[in-house]
C-alpha cells in the first residue's frame, strides 16, 4: 500500500487559512449558468423590450422560458441572435447577469433601443452586419464595463464619439464600414487596454491627422484601412511594441525622418522593428513612358486571376495575371506594359487573392473570362501604361464566384484616373445572380500615360460569407481600347485636375514598393525594372 502522500491531506490550520483567503475575496468567483438559476429580472425584462422593438419573432412573452437559459435565439451562418450569462451566487439564484449580446446580420435592424443600455453587466456588444442607422446615441456610455464593442457594417453617421475614450476597459472595438466621421478623437489614446482597434471609411472630408502618440503597448491589430489619414508614419509605431498587423488603404502617411513617401498600405508583420519593413518607399514620377501600340484591332486586355485567354470574337488576347501576390504585392508585365498592385491583408485569415470556380458561369458566350478572378480584402489597381492621350473605352468584367447566397454581401468602390465610377457595388445585385456575368462599359478621356483603375473596400460588407476573408474588391478582365469614335475633340486638361490625377498615380506605385519591402528581394527587383520602365522606358 502507497504511502499518504503529504499534501493529501492538508492540515486543519492550512484549511483555516484557504477559508479565510476566500471569505477576504471581494467578490465570489463568476461562473455560468446552472441548473435553477435565473436571470436578473431587470436585465430579462431589458432583454426582452429589446427582442421586442427589434421584432423578434422568436422572442415569446416571458416568463415562457429563462433568458440565460435558453441563450441561442438564432445561429447560422449568416444570422445570429445569443447571449452569454454569468453568475454571483452559488446555484440555484435569480442573480445571473447577461455580459454577452450578439445580433448580427439582421438587416431589418435600424435602431439601438434605450433598453439596451439597461443592460449594465454588458462586457460584449456585437451588433455588427445590421443596419443601424442615425447617431451612435450616447447612452451606450452608460455600459462602463465593456471590453468588446463590434458595429462595424451598418449605417451609422456622425463624427466618432468622444465619449468612447471613456471605456476604461474597452480592448476590442470594431467600427469600420459605416457612415462615420473622422477624426479619431485625439483621446482615444487613453484606451491603453486596446488590443484591437479597426475603424475605418471615415467619412466628412477625409485627410484626418494619424498622429496617435498614445502608449498603445497592447495593441496588436491596428486597422485603419478605408481612411483618408495623413502624417508621419513614425507615430504610428510609437510604443506599439505588440503590434502585428498594420492596415491603411487610402491614407497618404509620410515620413519625416527617411523623407519618403509612404501610401496604402497592409503590413502583416510578426518581427519586431515595423519602421525597417517600411523604409523601403519611395515616390515615382510619371513623366516619361514608351507609347505603346494600341490601335483597334488590338485592344489591351488582362484576365484577371487568370492564365491567357483569347477570345475569337473580341479579337482581343486577355494577357496571363494568375502571378499570386499573397497578401501584399505586385507583378510587372514589362512585355504588354501594365501593372497590377494589391495590399490586403486582412488580420484574421490569409485571404487568397486569386480565386477560381469550376460552376457555370451564365449570361456571356466567355464563360472562362469569369472562372476565375483577382480579389483583395483591400484595394487592387491596374495600371495601363504608355498611353497616348485621347478617348478610351475601358471595360470592366465581373461575376461573383465566390459568394453563393444572398446573406453574403461584397461592396466595393471603383475608380478610374481618380473619378469615382461605382460607390458599393455589389456584383450579384448588378448581375441579378451568382456566378452571372456583368461587364461595366465606359469612355475615359486619358491625359497621362498611364490609365489607372482602383478597385477597393470601402469597409462595407460581410467579412466572412463563406469563409472569412471574403469581401473586397473582385473582378475577373479588364478591357481597354481607344474609343472608335471621338465626339468631340479631347479637352485640354485643366491644370488642377491633371496635379490631381497625377498625384493619385503617384500614391498608388508609392504602394506598391511598401509591398515591395515585405514581400521579397525579388519583388523589389520588379520595382527597379518598373522604375526603368518608366523612367527608361529604351533600357
Ligand atoms: C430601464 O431602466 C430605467 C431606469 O434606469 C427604467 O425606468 C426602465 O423601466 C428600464 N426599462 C426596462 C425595459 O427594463
Ligand atoms: C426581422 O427579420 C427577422 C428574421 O428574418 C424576423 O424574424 C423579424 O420578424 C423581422 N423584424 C421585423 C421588425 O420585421
Ligand atoms: C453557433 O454555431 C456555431 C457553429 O455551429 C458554433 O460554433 C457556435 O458556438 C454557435 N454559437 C452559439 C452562441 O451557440
Ligand atoms: C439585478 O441587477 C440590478 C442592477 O442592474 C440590481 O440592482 C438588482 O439588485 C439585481 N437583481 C437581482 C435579483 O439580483
Ligand atoms: C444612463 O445613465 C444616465 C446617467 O448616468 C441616466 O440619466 C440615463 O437614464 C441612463 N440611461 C439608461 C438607458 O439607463
Ligand atoms: C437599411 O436602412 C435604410 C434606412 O436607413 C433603408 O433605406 C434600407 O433599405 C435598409 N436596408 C435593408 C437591407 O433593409
Ligand atoms: C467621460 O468621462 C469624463 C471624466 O470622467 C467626463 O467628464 C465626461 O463627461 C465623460 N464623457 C461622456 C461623453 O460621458
Ligand atoms: C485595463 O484593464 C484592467 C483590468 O483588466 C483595469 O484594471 C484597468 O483599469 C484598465 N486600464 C485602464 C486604463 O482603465
Ligand atoms: C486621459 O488620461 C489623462 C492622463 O492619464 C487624463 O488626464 C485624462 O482626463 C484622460 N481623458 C479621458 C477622456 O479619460
Ligand atoms: C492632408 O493634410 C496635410 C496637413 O495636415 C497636408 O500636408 C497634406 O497635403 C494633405 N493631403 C492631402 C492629400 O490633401
Ligand atoms: C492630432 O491632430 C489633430 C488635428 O488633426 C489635433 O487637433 C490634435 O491636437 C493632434 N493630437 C496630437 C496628440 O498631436
Ligand atoms: C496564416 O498562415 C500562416 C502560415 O501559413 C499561419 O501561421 C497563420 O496562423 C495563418 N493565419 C490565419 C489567421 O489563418
Amino acid at each position: 500500500m502507497a504511502s499518504p502522500s503529504p499534501t493529501a491531506a492538508p492540515s486543519s490550520t492550512l484549511l483555516l487559512l484557504l477559508v479565510s483567503l476566500a471569505l477576504a475575496a471581494a467578490q465570489l468567483p463568476l461562473r455560468p449558468p446552472a441548473q435553477g438559476d435565473t436571470t436578473n429580472s431587470s436585465d430579462a425584462a431589458a432583454l426582452h423590450a429589446v427582442f421586442k422593438r427589434w421584432g423578434m419573432q422568436e422572442d415569446p412573452a416571458p416568463p415562457a422560458y429563462d433568458p440565460c437559459t435558453k441563450r441561442v435565439w438564432h445561429n447560422s451562418s449568416e444570422m445570429e441572435a445569443s447571449i452569454d450569462c454569468s453568475c454571483s451566487d452559488p446555484a440555484p439564484c435569480d442573480c445571473c447577469r447577461i455580459t454577452h449580446l450578439k445580433v448580427t446580420g439582421y438587416r431589418n435592424i435600424t435602431s439601438m433601443p434605450e433598453e439596451l443600455f439597461n443592460l449594465t453587466d454588458l462586457v460584449s456588444l456585437d451588433l455588427s452586419n445590421n443596419n443601424l442607422s442615425g447617431r451612435i446615441n450616447p447612452n451606450i456610455a452608460n455600459l462602463t464595463k465593456l471590453e468588446i464593442w463590434w458595429m462595424f457594417d451598418n449605417n451609422i453617421d456622425g463624427p466618432v464619439p468622444e465619449f468612447i475614450a471613456n471605456f476604461s476597459n474597452l480592448k476590442d472595438l470594431r467600427i469600420y464600414g459605416m457612415k462615420l466621421e473622422g477624426p479619431i478623437p485625439s483621446k482615444f489614446t487613453n484606451l491603453t487596454n486596446l488590443t484591437h482597434l479597426m475603424i475605418g471609411d471615415l467619412g466628412g472630408g477625409g485627410n484626418y491627422s494619424v498622429n496617435f502618440t498614445g502608449v498603445w503597448s497592447n495593441l496588436s491589430v491596428l486597422d485603419l484601412r478605408s481612411n483618408n489619414l495623413s502624417g508621419p508614419i513614425e507615430q504610428v509605431f510609437q510604443s506599439k511594441k505588440n503590434l502585428r498587423y498594420l492596415g491603411f488603404t487610402h491614407s497618404f502617411v509620410h515620413s519625416s525622418s527617411m523623407h519618403r513617401n509612404y501610401i496604402g498600405t497592409s503590413i502583416a508583420a510578426s518581427g519586431s522593428n515595423l519602421s525597417e519593413d517600411v523604409s523601403l518607399l519611395n515616390c515615382l514620377d510619371m513623366k516619361e513612358c514608351n507609347p505603346r501600340d494600341l490601335n483597334n484591332l488590338v485592344p489591351f486586355a488582362v484576365n484577371c486571376g487568370g492564365k491567357e485567354h483569347t477570345s475569337n470574337r473580341l479579337q482581343t488576347v486577355f494577357h496571363d495575371d494568375s502571378t499570386d501576390l499573397r497578401s501584399a504585392g505586385f507583378h510587372v508585365d514589362t512585355s504588354n506594359k501594365w501593372v497590377v498592385s494589391h495590399v490586403g491583408a486582412d488580420p484574421f485569415s490569409n485571404s487568397t487573392g486569386i480565386v477560381n470556380t469550376s460552376k457555370i458561369i451564365s449570361g456571356t458566350d466567355m464563360p472562362d473570362l469569369y472562372r476565375t478572378a483577382r480579389t483583395s480584402t483591400g484595394a487592387l489597381w491596374y495600371y495601363v501604361v504608355g498611353l497616348t492621350s485621347g478617348t478610351y473605352t475601358v471595360q470592366l468584367f465581373f461575376a461573383e464566384i465566390v459568394i453563393e447566397s444572398d446573406s453574403g454581401r461584397r461592396l466595393f468602390n471603383i475608380e478610374i484616373q481618380g473619378r469615382r465610377i461605382k460607390t458599393d457595388f455589389n456584383i450579384f445585385e448588378e448581375a441579378g445572380g451568382f456566378n452571372k456575368a456583368i461587364n461595366i462599359t465606359l469612355n475615359e478621356i486619358v491625359t497621362t500615360p498611364v490609365l489607372k483603375i482602383y478597385l477597393y473596400w470601402s469597409g462595407r460588407g460581410t467579412c466572412c460569407i463563406p469563409y472569412n476573408g471574403t469581401y473586397g474588391p473582385l473582378v475577373s478582365a479588364i478591357r481597354v481600347f481607344p474609343s472608335p469614335v471621338q465626339a468631340s475633340p479631347a479637352p485640354t486638361p485643366h491644370t488642377s485636375r491633371r496635379n490631381e490625377k497625377r498625384r493619385g498615380v503617384i500614391a498608388g506605385i508609392a504602394a506598391l514598393s511598401i509591398a515591395a519591402a515585405l514581400i521579397s528581394s525579388s519583388v523589389v527587383y520588379l520595382w527597379w525594372k518598373w522604375v526603368s520602365l518608366v523612367k527608361h522606358p529604351k533600357a
